[in-house]
């Protein structure tokens, strides 16, 4: 059998209970044999000032990025956009521009909220932004997940036909993923 996929999963948003880091622990859970998903974290990050060096949690994150056959994200919606610490730790990853680990790196978006549009704007904002440093964007299935609020329970994607469409929508992304890297 051939080595699964190498997909690193990042979530936008820090809170314990996130909806976004739920969604990637099933995604996780659910993904097809061809892919194994493992969460990097990045609330180690500084703010990124071009004059400063970077750190070795900003080395670090940039290596499990590179090493990754694909990315997936998962965005909360923070006034209409992406949550500032998620664009830093994107902005940090970008450099050095057009060499970075970010290019032509094939990424899913997904997005959670409780609001009625499942954090439309911010998945929109987030593909903008990845097509900026030069990434693959995987168009399609989209994945917005709105009123999350009742699909958790105790931080864990407990509503089966949000589990059901994720399923579908990881067989979509590995074979996507599979294309891109050949
Ligand atoms: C929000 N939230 C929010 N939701 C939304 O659908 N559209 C929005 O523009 C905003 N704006 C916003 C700004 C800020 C500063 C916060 C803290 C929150 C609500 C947000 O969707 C909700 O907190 C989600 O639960 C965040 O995702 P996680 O943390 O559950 O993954």
């Amino acid at each position: 059998m051939t080595k699964p996929l190498n997909i690193v999963a990042i979530s936008g948003s820090l809170r314990q209970a996130s909806f976004n880091t739920g969604l990637l622990k099933a995604a996780a859970e659910l993904a097809p044999e061809t892919l194994t998903v493992s969460l990097l974290e990045f609330h180690e990050l500084p703010f990124l000032n071009p004059d400063v060096p970077a750190t070795n949690a900003v080395d670090r994150f940039k290596a499990a990025i590179s090493e990754a056959d694909g990315l997936l994200i998962a965005t909360p919606e923070y006034n209409y956009s992406v949550p500032g610490g998620l664009k830093n730790a994107l902005d940090w990853a970008s450099r050095p521009a057009y060499q970075s680990p970010m290019f032509n790196k094939p990424v899913g978006v997904l997005s959670a909220s409780p609001g009625m549009v499942g954090g439309a704007r911010a998945q929109s904002h987030l593909k903008h932004i990845l097509l900026g440093m030069g990434s693959q964007v995987f168009p399609y299935p989209e994945f917005l997940l709105s009123q999350a609020g009742g699909k958790f329970d105790d931080g864990a994607l407990v509503d089966e036909t949000t589990r059901s469409f994720l399923t579908k929508y990881l067989e979509a992304y590995a074979a996507w993923v599979s294309r891109c890297n050949h």
